[in-house]
């Protein structure tokens, strides 16, 4: 399965083309089919006449020559005795043979001389009607010395032409329905399962453009994913930057001022009280400065107590009301509390700088399989659909995402901002964070 879709929608218009184009599948079969059932219904319609007919003619042959014979062996028996005068008695000679004349079939019998010449017809002989055509048996009638004429029996195969006619009606009849089965049935089958294969086929060019669509709006989606992904990469490195820069002001314009002062006061003699406060200053700066660059109360304090830390201290600074609920036994990774933490961060940030809110609310509920952070506020909100530059409320859900979850953000204008992540716990953590 090409995964491109121009490819795709290349392969999908070959395909019912063949079919549209070529002759159909039933049609080619029925051509095919035709000849060889008309082939089998003629040899079932030809077949037993013919072969009666050469079974009966040679039966007949056989018969004509028997009684050639037959005869010949009577009229021998005389010509022996009477060379000249045997042909003056042969009609006798046959009449005495009284089986001669109810021979079955037996068409006509001649006594021919050797030369040819007819010496007796069949009429003379009152042996048969004459003048018909048949299977033909010759015998010699054998004089003294030699052959002094042959006896020739045709035998009458009208019976037999009858028979093998209605026997060949009977196999005409039934070698057209044969054939007309042989052709109708088969052709009628394959034309419902071809009619079948076109309906599949037309479900399958359907489903194939369906998955065109589908992956090419995948593949808007990678693209989209992908050029967000760039685009937060470029904000983490200008963060970063950023950062690096506001650390360089707190140093040179908190301490670093600090700093000097004091060294101004400790030049001065007898005046250590200055000096002393001045450190005290430095000092409280410097955990200030250390407190913002990373959250190393996780390392002293449990995280909820930091969390309501930060909260109280978003609602001294901001004076905004802020509530914090929290809900269930903390039991998670070290990774999911500071994504938390961030996150709560980013959304305490954006209110502040963005909501104009009275009241702020933050709960923490944490269940056997999953942790759920909700952060709300009743500010001015914001339209979702509203292009912005900004990417705290992306990098919030990337944060959510990496780890296996999942954040949503609910907001209309004048009605404030509700954020709700949820993060999977797949096992519980042993250490309590
Ligand atoms: N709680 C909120 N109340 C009102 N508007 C909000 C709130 N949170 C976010 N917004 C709106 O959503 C926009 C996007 O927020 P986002 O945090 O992504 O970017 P930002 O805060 O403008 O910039 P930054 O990248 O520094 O976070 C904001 O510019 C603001 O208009
Ligand atoms: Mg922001």
């Amino acid at each position: 399965m090409p995964l491109d879709p121009d490819e795709m929608s290349a392969d999908s218009g070959a395909t019912p083309s063949v079919w549209a184009e070529g002759p159909g599948l039933a049609d080619s079969f029925a051509a095919w089919m035709l000849p060889m059932a008309g082939f089998a219904g003629l040899v079932v319609a030809i077949l037993p006449p013919l072969l009666y007919g050469v079974m009966a003619w040679e039966r007949l042959e056989r018969q004509a020559l028997v009684h050639a014979e037959h005869m010949a062996q009577a009229l021998s028996d005389v010509a022996r005795h009477q060379p000249y005068l045997w042909m003056y008695n042969a009609h006798k000679v046959l009449e005495a043979t009284a089986s001669h004349k109810t021979i079955q079939d037996l068409g006509a019998a001649r006594i021919v001389k050797c030369d040819g010449e007819m010496l007796f017809s069949s009429r003379e002989l009152g042996l048969g009607s004459g003048g018909i055509d048949g299977p033909v048996g010759w015998a010699p009638i054998r004089g003294p010395r030699a052959t002094v004429a042959w006896v020739k029996v045709t035998m009458d195969s009208r019976p037999q032409v009858r028979v093998a006619r209605q026997i060949g009606l009977g196999s005409l009849l039934i070698g057209v329905l044969l054939g007309g089965a042989l052709f109708i049935i088969p052709t009628r089958v394959v034309r419902r399962q071809a009619r079948q294969l076109e309906k599949t086929l037309t479900r399958l060019e359907a489903t194939e453009a369906e998955l065109v669509k589908s992956n090419r709006v995948l593949q808007e989606r990678v693209e989209e994913a992908t050029q967000e992904l760039k685009e937060l990469s470029r904000r983490v490195v200008s963060i970063q930057e950023e950062e690096r820069r506001r650390i360089a002001r707190d140093l040179h314009d908190g301490l670093g001022q600090m700093l000097t002062a004091m060294r101004f006061e400790l030049e001065r003699p007898g005046d250590e009280g200055g000096a002393l406060a001045l450190s005290q200053q430095v000092l409280t700066e410097l955990r200030r400065i250390v407190r913002d660059l990373r959250p190393v109360e996780l390392e002293v304090m449990p995280f909820v107590e930091v969390l309501r830390n930060y909260t109280e201290r978003f609602e001294e600074r901001t004076g905004t009301l802020t509530s914090f609920r929290v809900r269930g036994e903390m039991r998670f990774s070290d990774e999911t509390a500071v994504c938390i933490l961030r996150v709560v961060q980013e959304a305490l940030t954006n209110i502040s700088r963005h909501a104009q809110a009275s009241e702020v609310g933050i709960s923490l509920t944490c269940e056997e399989e999953r942790v759920t952070l909700e952060v709300f506020d009743d500010g001015v909100g914001f339209d979702l659909e509203a292009p912005s530059e900004g990417l705290g409320l992306r990098s919030m859900k990337e944060r959510f995402r990496f780890l296996g979850g999942t954040l949503t953000i609910a907001a209309e204008p004048e009605s404030g901002t509700r954020i709700r992540g949820v993060i999977p716990l797949e096992e519980p953590v042993d250490d309590s964070t």
